[in-house]
């Protein structure tokens, strides 16, 4: 697909040639995320980054992406602080901050509500996660983070064994993952889950005109014992109308270094999109794998900067100017 001043919406919308396109982007992009260099070749350029549900990583990475490509941004956290909460329409909303700004990311509770919005822009728009719908850009950051760790155990995503745990049926990270995953080859994913947070017919149904072959069971041992990479998730409580129901869940697929030694291959990966849920209760992914070189939350996270860098960069057109208005970093960074 063409990304320049284009929307992106859903993983749906690339093919291999346009993933290629972003990480080789991304990695160009690396020397201003590590402060090497500074480029100004968004200035004047500004980014509403409207967050209408809770967001840590999201949030925070687009505002920095756009800031280190030397944009402006100006954002919302929560309904409550727009005029949504006073019945304003998300039509007007996006009519009207179109206005303001040069491009848009949109978080919202509802699914399909970012494509609503994006409808009535004048400017492109990103979903930063719709509902339980689906979240394109957690997709891309993850393959290339799937690539990145792959690639230092000489491996391809060609061929990839990977475990999807925990609440399958609610998490639109791994809907969006699981979409892309149908454009590689000779791809296997374990899907564990409880079985009523299964992953839904209609992504399995991606599966069908692609090579991916996939197995369901609710037996964690079992599931991660013949992978290259496990991806753990949080029950997503917020989706759950009754909080009691949600908390059944918790608890019941977890990761510790105990169950990694005694059933993982080694130098098996472990991924997590995050927050991961780190109160008693919950616990997916125990904080005793931190110290494990395996564990790649936090490379995922850094990789998440590069490729919402790279998506600004392709939609707004400036990846061949980056260097125009570039020099070094002249402050003290230990990136
Ligand atoms: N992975 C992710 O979407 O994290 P946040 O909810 O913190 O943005």
């Amino acid at each position: 697909m063409e990304l320049l001043g284009n929307h992106i919406l859903s993983i749906d919308q690339f093919e291999r040639p346009d993933i290629e396109k972003i990480f080789s982007t991304s990695d160009l992009l690396l020397p201003y995320a590590k402060r090497e260099r500074i480029t100004r070749v968004l200035k004047g350029a500004i980014l509403s980054n409207m967050f209408f549900e809770p967001s840590t990583r999201t949030r925070i990475s687009f505002g920095s992406a756009f800031n280190i490509l030397g944009g402006e941004v100006r954002e919302t956290t929560g309904i409550e602080a727009t005029s949504l909460a006073k019945g304003e329409s998300l039509y007007d909303t996006s009519r009207v901050l179109s206005g303001y700004s040069d491009i848009i990311v949109m978080r919202h509770h509802e699914a399909g509500s970012v494509n609503e919005f994006a409808e009535a822009s004048r400017v492109p728009v990103i979903n930063g996660g719709d509902g339980d719908n689906e979240h394109p850009s957690q997709a891309l950051l993850d393959l290339y983070t799937i690539e990145k760790e792959l690639k230092s155990k000489n491996k391809t995503i060609d061929g990839l064994r990977i475990a999807l745990i925990g609440d399958l049926k609610n998490g639109r990270a791994v809907h969006s993952l699981c979409k892309v995953l149908c454009l590689f080859d000779n791809v296997t994913i374990n899907l564990i889950s409880p079985e009523k947070l299964g992953l839904p017919s209609s992504i399995k149904d991606s599966f069908d005109d692609s090579s991916v072959k996939f197995h369901e069971t609710n037996d964690i041992k079992k599931g991660i014992s013949d992978v290259d990479i496990i991806y753990m998730t949080r029950i997503q409580e917020e989706r759950f109308s009754d909080k009691a129901e949600s908390s059944k869940y918790k608890g019941l697929m977890s990761l510790n270094q105990d169950i990694y030694t005694k059933n993982c291959e080694p130098n098996t990966i472990i991924m997590h999109p995050l927050p991961r849920d780190s109160r008693p209760d919950a616990n997916e992914l125990d904080p005793d794998l931190n110290q494990n070189p395996n564990l790649a939350i936090y490379r995922q996270t850094d990789n998440g900067l590069l490729i919402r860098m790279a998506l600004f960069a392709l939609v707004l057109g400036i990846e061949s100017k980056l260097e125009d208005s570039a020099s070094d970093v002249i402050w003290y960074s230990n990136k």
